[in-house]
């Protein structure tokens, strides 16, 4: 029921500060990132947290910054009311992460709240406050910096109690705030308590880049399957960690986005991201990464969210396609880490390419054993063919027109072992895998998702070659029944179809006809070809970008064209497909994001038989 009208009046300022609180203060975990940002602005270089019952009981942050002076105690409290900026150009430039003035009033607001302070030379003081009643400034002794302790927070709110969680989920919530400062702020070291106990605790990170720190929040798990990327574009820098393809999960929980020391969610920059792994990363898969993006800051607007948990880039699309760009050429020379052509591996810690394994497996065991007998790289390096893209069992030669990066064989047989990292075939196994030796051990090939990578990758250069598609017709043109919907999509979409070098064809009312396809597919089954390139389109709509959806289409295309499990490979051909991968960027996972291939080590295998023991 409305009231009957009442005269209009002004809000308290209580009221006022309790309102505004909910856009800054939802929860301990949000209070938490304002009392860290206050002691990271305070320049500080270590800071402590300290919470209990997960930040419902209180949260306290120590710093050892700046200080603040006794007599603008009470006005640390006020609404509005900041050291920060003192006019409108000073906010276009914000240096520091906070600059509304709002934080500690709306803490003052809705808990209680006690500040400790000193400056150095000058005497400690402090203040409390509690449901907006501020109480006067004392004499204290401190240290210098600043303590905050915030305690009960919505103890006069039990609308917005009611809706914090249990102490273990908003400890959580808090412990993420936590590492994204540490992730953000390098250079600071902090400590993490919570119910008297150190939880979590980072030192000062030394390093010019920060990334110490980073695989040190992140953690062992993810570190082992990071690697570094650091860019200048224009004035952009972006550097950090982005996980391995084959390192994606299902959940898009370590997914870290700093513009100018600000942790941010952004989506310019995680659609870059996102982007640039389209090409390895299928489906549902997210993948992991920590990037810091640092530029001038009339390049970025930082006040468009009350938490500032956002910003605005001047130029989004310039920051989304330098970030694609940063994050593409490192997954690049990721896939090439197997490829001769490639031979310089990052030098960070954290990175093991498959290369860099033990050259001598022998250095793994205390105990000495016979060396392996040699192997006849000469012998074994002439012995390699290309593989035919064909489920047809002899092997052809391939079309003129189709790319052939991989040396001739005279070439290799002068080669060194190293030139073949991927060594050399012994067999197939079950139709599925390829196994073959080199230096360091055995080598275990999906020869499906292999092939279907190079293939892939074959498309995209041709298509980037921009010359048209090399098209093959059909000596028996192969037509088939086909549902509404594909009888829609191939009209809808001849264009694109032809584009990519499916000739299709209305064969009658409810049946199409393949006339051609292209020729670096010239062996795949034409059926199966197009009706997967339908499926796609009809599932896809027209709504996404037509790149996007063209790389989909040339995945699509180059997994019906691999070669098949249970094709029988000759050892040459096996070998072929070694060398194309080595050749072949982004060739270590498939489409798809799997891995193509395995090292297993002789350290491995002779952990396996107890040798050595
Ligand atoms: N840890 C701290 N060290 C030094 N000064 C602080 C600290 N926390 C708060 N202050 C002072 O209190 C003011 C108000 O803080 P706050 O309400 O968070 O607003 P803002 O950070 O937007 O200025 C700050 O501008 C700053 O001068
Ligand atoms: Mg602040």
């Amino acid at each position: 029921m409305l009231q009957p009208q009442r005269p209009i009046r002004p809000l308290p300022d209580v009221l006022i500060s309790q309102i505004a609180a909910g856009e800054v203060i939802e929860r301990p975990a949000s209070a938490l990132r304002e009392l860290l940002d206050n002691a990271i602005d305070s320049g500080a270089s270590a800071l402590t947290v300290r919470l209990e019952q997960g930040g419902l009981g209180s949260v306290q942050v120590e710093d050892d910054g700046c200080g603040i002076p006794a007599e603008e105690l009470p006005l640390a409290l006020l609404r509005h009311a900041t050291s920060k900026i003192a006019d409108l150009d000073e906010l276009h430039h914000a240096a520091h992460l906070g600059f509304r003035g709002e934080a500690l009033a709306a803490m003052a607001a809705v808990a209680e709240i006690e500040i400790i302070s000193r400056r150095a030379g000058a005497d400690g003081a402090r203040i409390h406050a509690s449901a907006g009643q501020v109480a006067a400034v004392q004499p204290t002794a401190a240290q210098q910096g600043t303590r905050v302790t915030l305690r009960q927070l919505f103890f006069n709110l039990p609308a917005r109690r009611k809706f914090l969680k249990s102490p273990q989920t908003e400890y959580a919530w808090c412990a993420d705030v936590f590492k994204r400062t540490a992730i953000a702020h390098p250079q600071i070291a902090l400590r993490l308590w919570h119910d008297g106990q150190l939880k979590l605790q980072f030192e000062r990170d030394p390093s010019p880049h920060g990334l110490d720190r980073l695989a040190a929040v992140l953690g062992e798990a993810f570190s082992a399957h990071a690697l570094p990327v650091s860019a200048q574009i224009g004035p952009l820098a972006v550097r950090g960690l982005i996980c391995k393809p084959t390192a994606a999960r299902a959940r898009a929980d370590v997914q870290h986005i700093i513009v100018n020391n600000r942790w941010v969610r952004d989506r310019t920059v995680a659609h870059g991201v996102r982007a640039a792994y389209a090409d390895v990363l299928h489906g549902a898969l997210q993948p992991q990464y920590a990037l810091l993006l640092d530029l001038p800051s009339e390049l970025v607007d930082v006040n468009v969210h009350p938490a500032k948990s956002e910003v605005r880039f001047r130029d989004s699309s310039a920051v989304h396609q330098a970030v694609r760009h940063a994050v593409e050429q490192v997954l690049a020379r990721a896939g090439g880490e197997a490829s001769s052509s490639h031979p310089s591996a990052p030098p960070a810690a954290w990175e093991q390419p498959p290369s860099a394994l033990p050259t001598t497996a022998a250095l793994a065991f205390g105990v000495a054993r016979p060396s392996p007998s040699p192997i006849p790289w000469d012998a074994l390096s002439r012995a390699y063919a290309p593989l035919a893209t064909a489920d047809a069992a002899p092997l052809q030669a391939q079309d003129s027109a189709a790319p052939r990066p991989y040396a001739q064989a005279t070439d290799l047989a002068a080669a060194q072992p190293d030139d073949f990292p991927l060594g050399f075939a012994l067999a197939q196994l079950l139709g599925i895998y390829i196994l073959a030796q080199n230096r360091h051990g055995l080598v275990i090939v999906d020869m499906h998702a292999a092939h279907e990578r190079i293939v892939y990758e074959r498309l995209k250069a041709a298509e980037q070659a921009d010359a048209p598609v090399a098209v093959q017709p059909l000596l028996i043109p192969a037509a088939f029944a086909a549902s509404d919907a594909e009888m829609g999509a191939a009209e809808d979409h001849a264009d694109a179809l032809r584009s990519l070098g499916v000739e299709l064809d209305r064969a009658g009312p409810s049946s199409l006809v393949v006339r051609a396809t292209p020729t670096l597919l010239a062996h795949a089954d034409p059926i199966r070809l197009a009706r997967g390139l339908l499926a796609d389109l009809i599932s896809q709509g027209t709504s996404s970008r037509l790149q996007e959806r063209r790389n989909a289409l040339l995945s699509s295309m180059a997994c019906h064209g691999a070669v098949r499990a249970n094709r029988q490979l000759t050892l040459a051909e096996m070998n072929g497909l070694l060398r194309d991968m080595e050749r072949t960027e982004r060739a270590d996972q498939c489409n798809h994001g799997r891995p193509t291939w395995r090292q297993i080590g002789l350290a491995d295998l002779d952990a396996l038989f107890l040798r050595g023991r």
